[in-house]
């Protein structure tokens, strides 16, 4: 019962947070930012360019597939982008990392907004011992995060600019069927945490933003899943326009969809049940 209680003044709490950051938005503060998503030539990344672009905002786009990046960078420019430029990369590959950084610093003159978000590819399946597959998604999901960041930060700093993480409930809990994926969602919630203490310790201008998502509609989100998960996918729109409000008001934490926010506080207040509920959310026949 108590718990019970707790649940609901979160919810109550979480409301509050949604509403008050809502309100703060002021859209004009994006015409004309100077944007770098990674991973956007589809899902979140291509929705986020795309919501940037709305807003007016100069954006580089980058992911390894060039026709696909053209084809988002045009859509871009239609939907309202001051500039938008993109550069095909391979983020498993560390000279690729800085020349990207480089390449946006050099096209838009400085950055504003540092937004990673792309993820190796990875399988729905149980732990099966491939060590090398775990450290090849380590580097693209975690190493390449903070390369790019260290490498963003001076001009992010100059200009009061953000960091903003594209992380998972994943990183806060673990979930069946995605060890990999999990450590690497992890190793980015307490990384950024430890440096966004450091950043304040500093006396930064940089905010950081670590946005905690739960399951989203993407295509490649949903062919892994498909049959294997029993719980309800959310629109990649809204995930991407959450995040961009996220970063640009500066706020610490985004939980989306809200509920994400219930589970990290179960896990630790009614561990039994979380894992009860966790583990029959998977199908899976021994
Ligand atoms: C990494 O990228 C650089 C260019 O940025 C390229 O010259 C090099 O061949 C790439 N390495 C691999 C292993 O693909
Ligand atoms: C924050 O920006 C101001 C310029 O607006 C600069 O003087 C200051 O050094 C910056 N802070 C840090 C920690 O770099």
């Amino acid at each position: 019962m108590e718990a019970f209680i707790k649940i609901i003044l979160s919810c109550i709490f979480v409301a509050f947070l949604a509403i008050r950051w809502t309100n703060n938005f002021d859209a004009e503060s994006l015409r004309g930012a100077k944007v770098l998503v990674t991973g956007s030539s589809k899902g979140i990344g291509e929705q986020m360019a795309y919501h940037y672009a709305r807003f007016g905002a100069k954006i580089v786009i980058t992911a390894r597939s060039k026709d696909t990046l053209q084809k988002v960078v045009e859509k871009c420019l239609s939907l309202g982008a001051q500039e938008a430029f993109y550069i095909a990369a391979d983020m498993s590959n560390e000279s690729d990392l800085d020349r990207v950084v480089d390449f946006a610093l050099k096209k838009l003159g400085g950055l504003d907004y540092l937004v990673l978000n792309h993820i190796g590819s990875t399988r729905v399946a149980m732990w099966d011992g491939d060590v090398e597959h775990a450290k090849w998604l380590m580097k693209i999901n975690f190493f390449s995060y903070i390369q790019m960041a260290w490498k963003a930060l001076p001009s992010l700093e100059k200009n009061k600019g953000s960091l903003v993480i594209v992380s998972s409930l994943a990183g806060k809990m673990p979930s069946p069927l995605t060890a990999p994926y999990v450590s690497t969602k992890s190793a980015l919630n307490g990384f950024f945490g430890s440096l966004r203490h450091e950043l304040a310790m500093k006396k930064s201008n940089v905010s950081i933003s670590v946005c905690t998502l739960g399951l989203i509609d993407t295509e490649t989100a949903m062919s892994k899943v498909k049959g294997k998960v029993n719980m309800p996918a959310y629109p990649a729109t809204e995930a991407a326009l959450n995040i961009i409000i996220t970063g640009a008001t500066r706020q610490p934490e985004l939980f989306y969809p809200w509920f994400t926010y219930i589970w990290t506080l179960t896990k630790d207040w009614i561990p039994s049940f979380t894992d009860y509920v966790v583990q029959r959310s998977y199908n899976y026949n021994p």
